[in-house]
């Protein structure tokens, strides 16, 4: 363990420089991975834009059943067309996904706590590898406690999970785990960002916050954001426009999917901001012309 004593201030970003270790495979910090991890990290981010669309429903985990996703068998199939990965737990995709679907994969495979409690932090690895590898995982999602009480026991259940990928060539993407106690300050998401990249995942999922694009710049894999609470759909489209113009390889979105009064609508349009380019303005009126047709 490194003293601690009189640390300097991490500042040298080169936020406009690109990744330096990038020749070859498209997706960032990618190159030295074999064949198994790129094509299941292909299933996840488009070759063509090089982004992916998430549709996270994985909620019910630990908070049952949810506002907007009381009938997953419902809502998934209209969501297929515009999204580019189904993120759930085993019972919902196993249940609710068809396997003729051809969706990425993301595998909530960590679990033990419920909005019950007060401390969500300690969790357990509750899917094996062998149940990944049985459902075609493109990843496995790991929630990641930085700083909570539940540090030590998340980065074990991350470790273990990691490892198990590497044997078998699936993807980990470490979930950086925000709380009611815990900061939400970019001090904040660039230690935990950059440990659970250290970690060795291939993919990390976290929020966003001021000077996103410092913590993309020093995470050598790609980001994914979280949508987070429900916004209005225009801010929504906003945050969704702002991270990916800051350096998001995507959204791994919920709440502002599902819970909007147009969900289908809306994945339409963030799928149009993630694989397009649209601004939030053009997002805006695309998504109004959607609901008016
Ligand atoms: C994180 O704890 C889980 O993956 C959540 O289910 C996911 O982050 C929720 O997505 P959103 O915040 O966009 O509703």
């Amino acid at each position: 363990m490194a003293d601690l004593e009189g640390l300097k201030v991490a500042k040298n970003y080169h936020i406009d420089e690109p990744f330096a270790n990038q020749n070859g495979f498209y997706v960032k910090g990618a190159n030295s991975l074999d064949w198994g991890m790129k094509k299941h990290l292909s299933n996840i981010f488009n070759p063509k834009s090089g982004n992916t669309v998430m549709f996270a429903f994985d909620h019910g985990y630990f908070m049952g059943s949810t506002a907007g996703l009381e009938r997953l068998d419902l809502l998934l199939p209209k969501l297929a067309p515009y999204v580019d990965v189904f993120m759930g737990t085993r019972g919902a995709i196993r249940t609710c996904v068809a396997p003729e679907i051809s969706k990425g994969i993301a595998l909530r495979v960590s679990s033990g706590s419920s909005m019950l409690q007060d401390d969500l932090s300690h969790e357990v690895v509750a899917v094996d590898i062998e149940e990944s590898i049985r459902m075609n995982a493109d990843a496995m999602a790991v929630q990641t406690f930085i700083g909570a009480d539940g540090q030590l026991s998340s980065i074990e259940n991350l470790s273990k999970v990691i490892n198990a990928g590497f044997r078998y060539s699936i993807p980990t993407l470490g979930v950086v785990a925000v709380g009611k106690q815990m900061e939400r300050t970019d001090r904040f998401f660039k230690l935990a960002t950059r440990i659970v990249a250290e970690m060795g995942v291939q993919m990390v999922k976290t929020y966003d916050c001021e000077n996103f694009e410092e913590i993309v710049a020093a995470c050598p894999v790609p980001i994914v954001v979280a949508g987070g609470k429900k916004l209005p759909e225009r801010e929504a489209m906003f945050l969704a426009y702002d991270v990916m113009r800051k350096g998001a390889k995507g959204v791994d979105m919920g709440r502002n999917i599902f819970q909007s009064t147009h969900p289908v609508e809306m994945a339409m349009t963030i799928n149009k901001i993630v694989h397009e380019g649209f601004t939030d303005e053009q997002a805006w009126e695309f998504f109004q012309d959607m609901i008016n047709q």
